[in-house]
């Protein structure tokens, strides 16, 4: 019986991994220049901890996660996003003691039953960051200019970081009914989602992909004509931050998110290469989150990018230098070179060079093909001569330059011809 992965979930295999530890390695880097930590947070989580979070009324709570009973009866869901689990820790492991700003980032797999299709999967990995124990806007700006540093740092172009500001508890709750009243006329003609939202999400309305509805909404009532003098102070903050850093950014009045926890600044990195699925990126600032779940008033900013479209914006030759090649083939000809070579395998392999060699005991010229195939940079030739003469041929297969080469001298040989080993 042939079994085949799940729809919307893959396999990262050799040829695409090399492309994912090289982001990560550079995101490892980026970050700790902020002072940010990795956290490693469960897979799964209570339910109740994502319901709560991101919000009853949302497509994600209510359509898309993956939840169950485990075997004792306790409703459990993989993680949708890691915002939710780095609140839960932060509050059970009382990292507020001392107060001070924690930055935390995370990677890794999150689950959404969401319709597969370019761009976006059921299981998909994320990188996040998440600031928590600071409202200043220096902190909002400096998280966004992190995040523009690391997609230089990539070499993705093409970027748009657009802002915005969802007011705060004060002021959204009067948008919301003026937002209702100005949708009611149009009910009719706004789509079905949009009429369950209407009543349980409204602002959601707002983002509405279908064509007819973003022209009704372009006509709806703006946020920023509601916000209250406090939130329209701090997004003018944001802003004159963003200007001093030199941070290009546009601010689109229509920008709501899909999570419910968000108050003040939000705001999405888009990309015109990503197709339907166009936000690599999306985060902002949940202030009274930590609160909800009981924890110390925690006010927080942090984002999280989809790997999947970061690593479809990649230039295409990002990965040139990316896949591993062996330093060292060894080309082991007849039964007592094949035990030979495991010694001087095994020798440079301490040393810390990478080595293959020919498993199947092929002619010299097959053995060599399979040297060039795997772009080695040396070849290490292992015939009877060699062996009854203590002395081996090492061939650079860039300029085909070969040398004689002592059986004590080997290391000191392939050292020589390659630099050190490059550090792990
Ligand atoms: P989000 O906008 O739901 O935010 O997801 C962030 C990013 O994850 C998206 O911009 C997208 O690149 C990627 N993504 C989401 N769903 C999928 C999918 N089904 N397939 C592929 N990629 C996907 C959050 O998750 C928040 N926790 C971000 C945050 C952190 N806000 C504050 N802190």
């Amino acid at each position: 019986m042939k079994i085949q992965s799940i729809r919307g979930v893959r396999d990262i295999l050799p040829g695409e991994i090399e492309k994912w530890q090289w982001v990560e390695g550079i995101a490892r880097r980026v970050f700790a220049r902020y002072g940010f930590q990795e956290i490693r947070l469960p897979v799964f989580e209570k339910t109740a901890l994502f319901s709560r979070s991101i919000g009853e009324t949302t497509d994600i709570v209510e359509k898309e996660m993956y939840t169950f009973p485990d075997r004792g009866g306790e409703m459990i869901t993989l993680r949708p996003e890691g915002t939710a689990s780095v609140v839960r820790a932060y509050i059970e492991h009382k990292l507020y003691n001392p107060p001070s700003l924690i930055k935390l980032y995370y990677m890794g797999p999150m689950f959404r039953y969401e319709r597969p299709q370019a761009g976006r999967f059921r299981q998909f990995y994320q990188i996040g960051i998440e600031a928590m124990g600071s409202a200043s806007p220096m902190v909002d700006v400096e998280v966004m200019t992190l995040l523009l540093d690391f997609f230089r740092e990539l070499g993705i172009t093409g970027l748009k970081l657009e802002i915005n500001s969802l007011g705060c508890p004060e002021c959204r709750p009067q948008y919301r009914e003026a937002l209702k009243t100005a949708i009611r006329p149009h009910l009719e003609a706004l789509c079905t989602n949009c009429n369950q939202r209407y009543e349980r999400n409204p602002l959601r309305v707002l983002d509405c992909k279908v064509e007819r509805d973003r022209e009704i909404a372009a006509t709806l009532p703006k946020l920023c004509d509601h916000r209250c003098a406090a939130c329209e102070d701090n997004f003018a903050a944001v802003r004159s931050l963003l200007d001093i850093s030199e941070t290009a950014y546009s601010v689109n009045p229509l920008l709501v998110r899909g999570l419910d926890y968000y108050s003040r600044t939000t705001f999405e990195v888009v990309s015109g290469n990503l197709g339907a699925q166009n936000a690599v990126c999306g985060g902002g600032r949940y202030d009274s989150l930590v609160e909800d779940f009981d924890g110390p008033p925690t006010p927080c900013f942090g984002f999280a990018l989809g790997m999947e479209r970061l690593i479809s914006l990649l230039p295409d030759n990002a990965d040139a230098d990316l896949q591993p090649r062996p330093d060292v083939f060894i080309v082991a000809l007849g039964a007592q070179a094949d035990r030979a070579s495991i010694t001087f395998a095994a020798r440079l392999r301490a040393a810390g060079f990478a080595v293959e060699r020919d498993y199947d005991g092929g002619s010299m010229k097959s053995q060599m093909r399979k040297a060039n195939r795997a772009a080695s940079r040396l070849a290490l030739i292992v015939g009877d001569n060699e062996l009854a003469a203590k002395k081996y041929t090492l061939k650079n297969m860039g300029n085909g330059e070969q040398q004689e080469v002592a059986e004590e001298d080997l290391t000191t040989a392939v050292t020589s011809a390659l630099g050190s080993p490059a550090a792990d």
